[in-house]
């Protein structure tokens, strides 16, 4: 009777409480920005976690005891609560154009460096990446709407384009004197895809900013010399006065900011177990490309590897991953149908593996000057120039594509990838630093699965 309150009344409060989580989710809060912190953390504590730690998680494990540095963080972003940690790796032995890097890598999943450093020793010995920049271009649009003549309309745009660039001029002053600024205006006819849809296409050089900020502001100043002109240009008439600006933004999508990056060597050489004989590697690899080049399922996978170490530099280096996923996946369409940024080929005995992505990086400004942790990261590259840093992340994405297909088409992913993988696998089971030391040992020899690393495990527990 007694063990059959107990469970009622557990009932009755998980509905209490589910009760009080549902009235405070459909219940928007007011002015939840202007809260302190420890407000905000005891609002979302006690309203969306059944959680008696929380608090004690987001305040004692990972707030940062040094205030300086938490607040830099604090204020990185809005409503910050407590800070997300990644690791932060280093993949060694990178020769890219005959210089060594020491690459740092911010990333959770556990198999990457691991593949990342031993793709770049594997080619250590064969000569290393040799990467080169094709351009650096970046691209802002100002969309707008136009009801009129169209031919009207381009009288009207070479009227304006040097004012266009004479009113950015106080925008562009310090960016001119780095050697960068607006290289190019034009005037684009999107009516046929949208009616009265036009376009000023524009493209920049940033040097070593990645530019988003100057950008931005450049087009919003062309936006308003658009509007401003049109208005006293007479032959544009009502039509004029009632030009529409819809936005002014950059483009994440930068075909023409470019990087590619290869390694080769004779096909004898790709030696990479000792159970595939070197041809047979060289051709498994070449037709694993084929299938991604022509295969979207296997394309997108294909790429997400390339992602993996891609990403792990640009978010190490404080760069903004989302722009340059989004300008990568992209151009991997460029041809009409989803591919392979990479390739691989054999002529005359040579084997090659090839990557080319457009990538808008900075090395200077944003997070870069901020974040100590990416100032440290850019140190340890050597504070490389945005192109230098293209390179070097297209050598990162190339290796890590190398490392896997080279996996996936000789032993698979599973062995690598568990190897790794068994440290997270002991660390939930709550294995002390001499079980971990043992199963790693056992896992030498066995195959690691996460059924065989639980049963291993309770082996060893209770023999
Ligand atoms: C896993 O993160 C990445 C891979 O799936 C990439 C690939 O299949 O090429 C191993």
């Amino acid at each position: 009777m007694c063990g059959r309150y107990s469970r009622m009344h557990l009932i009755a409060l998980i509905i209490i409480f589910s009760l009080r989580n549902h009235l405070a989710m459909t219940e928007p809060i007011e002015g939840f920005s202007k809260l302190s912190k420890q407000q905000k953390i005891d609002w979302i504590t006690e309203n969306f976690t059944h959680n008696a730690h929380a608090s004690k998680t987001l305040i004692k494990r990972y707030w940062n005891t040094d205030s300086i540095l938490q607040q830099l963080h604090d204020e990185f972003i809005e409503n910050t609560i407590t800070n997300y940690y990644l690791p932060f790796g280093i993949a060694p032995n990178f020769l890219i154009n005959d210089r060594l890097y020491a690459i740092p890598m911010a990333i959770e999943e556990s198999s990457v460096v691991a593949a990342a450093s031993r793709a770049a020793k594997f080619w250590f010995g064969r000569g290393g990446f040799k990467a080169k920049v094709l351009g650096t271009e970046k691209i802002g649009q100002v969309h707008f709407m136009f009801a009129g003549d169209g031919h009207k309309l381009r009288a009207f745009f070479n009227h304006v384009k040097p004012i266009l660039i004479e009113d950015a001029a106080p925008i562009t002053k310090k960016m001119k004197a780095r050697g960068g600024g607006i290289t190019h205006i034009e005037l684009r006819d999107k009516t046929a895809q949208l009616p009265n849809y036009y376009q000023l296409h524009c493209t920049f050089e940033t040097k070593d900013a990645m530019g988003a900020n100057f950008i931005n502001s450049c087009l919003e100043q062309f936006a308003r010399t658009l509007k401003g002109e049109a208005q006293r240009f007479e032959d544009l008439g009502d039509e004029g006065k009632n030009i529409e600006v819809v936005m002014s933004i950059l483009s994440n999508y930068v075909p023409n900011c470019l990087v590619r990056a290869e390694v080769s060597c004779p096909v004898e050489e790709l030696k990479i177990d000792g159970a595939t004989a070197p041809e047979e590697i060289a051709h498994k690899i070449v037709r694993a490309v084929n299938i991604a080049e022509i295969e979207p399922h296997r394309a997108v996978t294909h790429n997400k590897g390339i992602m993996n170490g891609i990403d792990a530099v640009v978010l190490a280096t404080g760069n903004d991953f989302r722009a340059v996923e989004a300008g990568i996946h992209a151009y991997a369409c460029k041809g009409g149908h989803y591919t392979s940024l990479t390739h691989a080929e054999i002529v005359n005995g040579i084997f090659t593996f090839s990557i080319e992505i457009p990538l808008a990086l900075g090395t200077v400004g944003g997070l870069t000057n901020l974040h100590p942790l990416v100032k440290l990261a850019l140190e340890i590259l050597g504070n490389p120039s945005a192109p230098e840093l293209m390179q070097i992340v297209a050598v990162a994405g190339l290796a890590q594509n190398f490392a896997a297909v080279s996996s996936l088409v000789t032993t698979g992913i599973q062995e690598g990838h568990m190897k790794m993988h068994l440290l997270n696998i002991l660390n939930q089971l709550g294995a002390t630093e001499q079980e971990k030391k043992e199963m790693i040992q056992h896992f030498k020899k066995h195959t690691a699965t996460h059924n065989a690393v639980v049963e291993a495990f309770e082996q060893l527990r209770n023999p």
